[in-house]
Formats: structure tokens, sequence, C-alpha cells
């Protein structure tokens, strides 16, 4: 299968098992043909992007044990994957001159969103509220509208969100331990493990396509969009050893904790 065919079924299909099919192998880059530019993602009804401050808040981790609460969490983040699903499926589609080692590397990395979306509906499901009950944001899908090359996304979506999500994983993962809901941990667990190497690739291909003169992180922070900063990139308790293992180096994650410092300074600008 093609690795645009691959894109354009994750971003224009309008069910979710589609959205959610693997791809045919093997996979082939024979022809990523012209750019094509997709405003929106194709979801069936009860998953389409609901108006302004429609969608549910993230319950208080106090809440979850209550299996609403706990569902209504898992619902939230189900949306979150399939956002970064949907995105990476664009930048495949729009930024077709891409190097198809990093387009190969995108369709694994894929997969595992894939899994991930799967794992949070799921449980949604298991625990009453099946995925598409509740109204779902588009915050992460809007951030990609602003993209102009490939820069652009591997500063926002793998060093940024997904480089946040390794400390969310882990918070979410002890607020649910707290309350007995083992399930739900292990999966935030597993999404943790896998979301290393989601910042590793962003890492590697961020240090393989910047202009050489520029340093990682004013590559970095030359390719965030205000508000977007790196103290975004954290989140409530900062976690060092998996930013190490995604091959960040010191003088990097030190940046980045100075930033948070002076960002907490100045107060919230958003
Ligand atoms: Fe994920
Ligand atoms: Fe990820």
């Amino acid at each position: 299968m093609e690795i645009k065919a691959f894109a354009k079924r994750v971003l224009l299909s309008e069910t979710l098992e589609e959205k959610l099919k693997n791809i045919d192998l093997p996979i082939t880059d024979e022809s990523p043909g012209s750019a094509l530019i997709v405003d929106e993602p194709g979801r069936p009804d009860d998953l389409k992007f609901a108006a302004p401050r429609k969608a549910p808040a993230m319950p208080k981790p106090s809440s979850f044990q209550e299996a609403h609460c706990l569902a209504t969490a898992h619902h939230i983040m189900a949306n979150h994957e399939l956002q970064a699903l949907e995105i990476m499926a664009r930048v495949l589609l729009a930024f077709p001159e891409t190097p198809t080692e990093f387009r190969q590397g995108m369709i694994s990395i894929m997969h595992d969103e894939q899994r991930h979306t799967q794992l949070h509906a799921n449980i949604s499901a298991t625990l009453g509220i099946p995925f598409g009950q509740l109204p779902v944001n588009c915050y992460i899908w809007k951030k990609s509208s602003v993209f102009e090359n490939i820069l652009d996304y591997l500063a926002c979506l793998p060093l940024l969100f997904e480089g946040c999500n390794l400390d969310h994983t882990l918070e979410f993962e002890n607020y649910f331990s707290d309350v007995d809901a083992t399930q739900s941990a292990k999966i935030m667990r597993t999404i943790h493990n896998d979301e290393i190497r989601h910042v590793a690739f962003g890492w590697h291909w961020l240090n393989e396509l910047k202009p050489p003169e520029l340093s990682m992180w004013d590559a970095w922070v030359s390719h965030l969009k205000w508000p977007l900063r790196p103290s975004k990139a954290a989140g409530d308790n900062f976690n060092l050893q998996p930013r190490l293992e995604a091959g960040m180096t010191r003088e990097f994650i030190e940046r980045l904790q100075q930033a948070i410092e002076n960002d907490e300074e100045i107060g919230p600008q958003t």
C-alpha cells in the first residue's frame, strides 16, 4: 500500500474503523504526488469537532473513582490520540517532498496512535461511555493548521505535545493507580513507553533537517508558533529520565527547565 493512500484513508474516512485500520503491507512510497491540503478531517458524525466550549473538561483526579469521570478522561484522551493520528496523515499529504525514511517512520508511529486511540476508546466504552457519546474538541488539530513546513510539525507535535505527554502519561498513571483503576493505569504506562520513541523520532528528524548552523534549541524555538512556547512542553511534574531516553541532551533539558521557571515568573500568557 502506498503511504499516500494510507494517509488519505486515515484522514478522510468517515468511520472510526477505517481510520484505525492498519496499513496493508508492504508499505511503499513510490508516488508521494503533489501537496494535498486538508482543512478538516473526515469523521463520523458523533466525532465531528464540537463548537468551542461544548466538549467536557478533564475531570479532577479526585473524581476518578467514579466510572463516569474515569470514562470521560479516557474519552478525552481517545480524541487527543485521534487528532495526533490525523495530524500525522495531514503532514504526510501536505509535505510529500519529505525523505522516504521519515515517511516510513511516521507510519510506524501512526500505527501506535491508532492503537492508543483504540485502547482509550475501548476502556471508555467498557466504563459506560462509547467513543463519540461526548462532544470532542479540535484543540490539537487546530495547532497543525499553521504548519508551513516539516520543521513546524517536528517542533509542535513530537517535541511539544508528545514531549509534554512524557509527563502527563505518568501523572495520569498515578491518578488512576490511586483509585485502583489498574487497567487505566496500565494503558498510561504503555502509551508513556511509546511516547519516548515518538519524541526520539522528532528529536532525530529535527536534528537531521534543521539548518546545520542552528542549535537544536534555536531550531525548536524558532518553529514554535505563539502561544505555543517551550514551557508548554512539560506537565506538572517534570521527568528527566524519559527525556534523556528520547535522546535530548542535558543542555537542551536544562534550557527547557529554565524556560518553565521563567514562564512561571511571568505568569500565564494564554
Ligand atoms: Fe499516542
Ligand atoms: Fe505519540
